[in-house]
């Protein structure tokens, strides 16, 4: 199977050296690539900035903004048989970015913000046949929030991390997740390291292609 993983963080520059991001270590993501081609897949990853070890994929793009994410994943989704959005793109990015730092003196500062584009929306026509899976931080209500994902990004799966948990979603080693299905129950997975993870959701896949 070609297995397209994204992970990671996106990055908004406000100006030269400021940038809007998110708490995402790419751990997640990095682990899913690193299963895939242990199960004798082929991999390839588009990374966000992170400072994870390079798993060993076949090819690694790295990009920094929603954006560049957008253009990395539309020219490899030919490519894959199976799509597996990890990253936690940012949903807003500032309205312009200034060439040159931003100087402290002004009482306040108004930041403009604009939705970035939705990754997931944005390549639902190039699905064809391929699987979608995505990934949700969820701290409210888990099911309805990934039933309305599962529609609106036409996704085959989600999977929902429980992020209101201190041993589950960002910046930990492991996490508690459940896959909700578009076909299907949902399925729910034990807490293990996102490592054990990563080869628990590629099994997954194996099976639901
Ligand atoms: N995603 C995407 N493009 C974006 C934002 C998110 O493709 N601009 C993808 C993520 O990679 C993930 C899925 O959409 O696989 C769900 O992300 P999540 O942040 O949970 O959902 P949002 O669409 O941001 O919705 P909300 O902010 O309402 O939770």
């Amino acid at each position: 199977m070609k297995i397209l993983v994204t992970a990671g963080p996106t990055r908004e520059f406000v100006d030269s050296v400021r940038f809007l991001s998110n708490r995402s270590t790419g751990k997640m993501g990095y682990a899913i690539a690193e299963a895939g081609r242990n199960r004798g897949h082929e991999v390839r990853l588009v990374s966000g900035p992170v400072s994870l070890e390079a798993p060993d994929v076949d090819e690694k793009l790295d990009i920094v903004s929603a954006a560049d994410m957008l253009s990395a994943v539309k020219s490899n989704i030919e490519w894959c048989d199976v799509l597996v959005m990890t990253a936690a793109v940012a949903d807003w990015r500032p309205s312009e970015r200034r060439d040159q730092k931003i100087k402290k003196g002004a009482d306040s500062f108004h930041l403009e913000l604009v939705p970035t584009q939705d990754i997931l929306k944005a390549i639902a026509p190039l699905k064809g046949d391929r699987l979608f899976v995505g990934f949700a931080a969820d701290d409210g209500d888990a099911a309805a929030e990934a039933e309305r994902k599962l529609e609106e990004k036409q996704l085959d799966a989600i999977v929902s991390n429980d992020i209101s948990r201190d041993d589950a979603g960002f910046e930990v080693d492991t996490n508690k997740v459940v896959i909700f299905q578009r076909h299907g129950a949902p399925i729910d997975i034990p807490l293990m390291s996102k490592r054990e993870l990563g080869v628990e959701i590629i099994k997954y896949i194996e099976r639901a292609v």
